[in-house]
C-alpha cells in the first residue's frame, strides 16, 4: 500500500492507493466515520460495477447505506442532476455528520463534491476514483463544481475530502478511450513537473495504455499524487502555482466548448491543448526545437485528431479565461519537460496568428487530420 498526506492544517487528509482495496473499504471508513449514514454517489455505469458491492460491504457495519445514481457523462455535471441529488439526500434525511461517498470519474467526484460541499453547508465527503483520470487528478486538491451553459467549470468550490482511497484494479473495466484520457493528465503531470516521469510513460506507453501492468501503473498512480498534492499544500486556491495544473487546459477547454462536449472527452481536448501549448512555446522560443520535436512526437501518440475547427470561436472560447484573469490571458508554456513558466499573451493578434499557424502546420504534418 502506497500513501501519501495531503497537508492543508486542520483539511490535512491521506492518499491510499493499493490493488484490491475496493474490497476492504468499510474497515477504512469505519475508522473515520463509524456508524453514520453513507450516501454513495456513482453514475449508471460505475454503480452497476462497483456501487452495489460498496453498498454490501458498508451495510456489514451501518444501517442507513444509500446507493444515488445519476447518468454517466459530462452532460450530468449541471444544475438539474444537483437539485436531483440534493432532493434525494433530503428525502433520505441524511444528517450533518454523514457522509458523501464519490465513487466513479471525474464527473463524480465534482458533481457529487459540490453536492457535500453545499448540502446542509456542508457533510463529509470521500473520493473513491474509477477512472485514471480521476486517480491521478481529479479527486486529489478540493475542487469540486458543475458546468454552466456559458462555460465548464463555472459553478463550484474548494472542498477537501477525508479521504481518497484508490483501487488501481477498477481500471481493468475501463474503456480503451477512457485509458488514453486519464494517460494525458499523467503525461501533463510528466511536462509541468518531472522529466523522468515524462520519459518513463514515452518508454512504456503501450503497455500502460493496456493497464497490463498493475504495479507500472501503480506507481505512476503514486507520482502524479504526489505531484498534485505537493502543488495544493502550496497554493490550495490556486492563486499562482497551482495554476501550473491548468497546462494544456485553455486551448482544451476552448475545444471541448466550440465541439459542444460532444466530440472529446476532456483528457483527449488537454491532449490536444498541450500541442497546442509547446507549440506556442516554441514559437516565441521558449522551447528548443529538439525539445519541442521530442516532446510533440510523444503528445501524438495518443493520436487525437482535431477537425475542422474554426479559429475566430477557439478564440472567443479561450477569452472567458481571459475575462476572468483582468482581461489578460496568462498561458502556461514549457521551457522544457519538467520545467513551465506563467506567460503573458501580448494580444489577440498573437494569439490568433500562434494559433492558426499551429492547426496549418499541424495539419501538414498529418499529426492532426482535418
Ligand atoms: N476537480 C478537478 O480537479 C478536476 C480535474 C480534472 C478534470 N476534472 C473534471 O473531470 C471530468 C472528467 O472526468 P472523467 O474523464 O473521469 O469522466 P467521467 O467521470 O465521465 O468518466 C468517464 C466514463 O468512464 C466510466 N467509468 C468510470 N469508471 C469506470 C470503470 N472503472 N470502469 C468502466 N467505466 C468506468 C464513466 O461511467 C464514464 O462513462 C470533467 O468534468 C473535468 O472537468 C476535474
Amino acid at each position: 500500500m502506497k500513501k501519501i498526506v495531503v497537508r492543508l492544517g486542520k483539511k490535512s487528509y491521506s492518499i491510499i492507493i493499493k490493488p484490491g482495496i475496493l474490497n476492504n473499504v468499510s474497515e477504512i471508513i469505519d475508522k473515520l466515520h463509524p456508524s453514520v449514514p453513507v450516501a454513495i454517489i456513482s453514475d449508471s455505469i460505475v454503480s452497476g460495477l462497483y456501487g452495489k458491492k460498496l453498498k454490501a460491504d458498508l451495510q456489514k457495519t451501518r444501517k442507513d447505506v444509500h446507493l444515488l445514481k445519476f447518468p454517466s457523462g459530462e452532460s450530468s455535471k449541471n444544475h438539474e442532476q444537483l437539485k436531483l441529488l440534493y432532493t434525494e439526500l433530503i428525502k433520505k434525511k441524511m444528517p450533518r455528520n454523514s457522509v458523501i461517498i464519490a465513487l466513479g470519474g471525474g464527473v463524480t467526484g465534482d458533481l457529487a463534491g459540490f453536492a457535500a460541499a453545499t448540502y446542509l453547508r456542508g457533510i463529509n465527503f470521500i473520493q473513491i476514483p474509477t477512472t485514471l483520470l480521476a486517480q491521478v487528478d481529479s479527486s486529489v486538491g478540493g475542487k469540486v463544481g458543475i458546468n454552466h451553459e456559458l462555460g465548464k467549470n463555472l459553478i463550484g468550490s474548494f472542498y477537501q475530502p477525508k479521504i481518497v482511497i484508490i483501487d488501481p484494479h477498477v481500471l481493468s473495466t475501463l474503456p480503451a478511450r477512457e485509458v488514453v484520457t486519464g494517460m494525458g493528465e499523467v503525461v501533463k503531470y510528466g511536462l509541468i513537473a518531472d522529466k523522468n516521469l515524462f520519459l518513463l510513460i514515452d518508454k512504456n506507453l503501450d503497455s500502460l495504455l493496456e493497464i497490463n501492468n498493475q504495479k507500472l501503473i501503480s506507481d505512476i498512480i503514486y507520482r502524479c499524487c504526489r505531484i498534485k498534492a505537493q502543488i495544493v499544500e502550496k497554493d490550495e486556491k490556486e492563486n499562482n502555482i497551482r495554476k501550473i495544473l491548468n497546462f494544456g487546459h485553455t486551448f482544451g477547454h476552448a475545444l471541448e466548448q466550440v465541439t459542444d462536449y460532444k466530440v472529446y472527452t476532456h483528457g483527449e481536448a488537454v491532449i490536444a491543448g498541450m500541442r497546442w501549448a509547446v507549440f506556442y512555446s516554441h514559437e516565441k522560443g521558449l522551447l528548443n526545437s529538439q525539445h519541442y520535436a521530442e516532446i510533440d512526437k510523444v503528445l501524438g501518440r495518443f493520436g487525437i485528431k482535431v477537425g475542422n475547427i474554426n479559429t475566430d470561436s477557439i478564440l472567443s472560447a479561450m477569452s472567458v479565461d481571459k475575462k476572468i484573469s483582468d482581461n489578460q490571458l496568462f498561458l502556461i508554456l514549457l521551457k522544457n519537460a519538467g520545467k513551465t513558466l506563467f506567460y503573458k499573451v501580448k494580444d489577440n493578434k498573437e494569439l490568433k496568428f500562434v494559433t492558426e499557424r499551429w492547426i496549418n502546420s499541424a495539419a501538414k504534418k498529418n499529426h492532426i487530420n482535418y
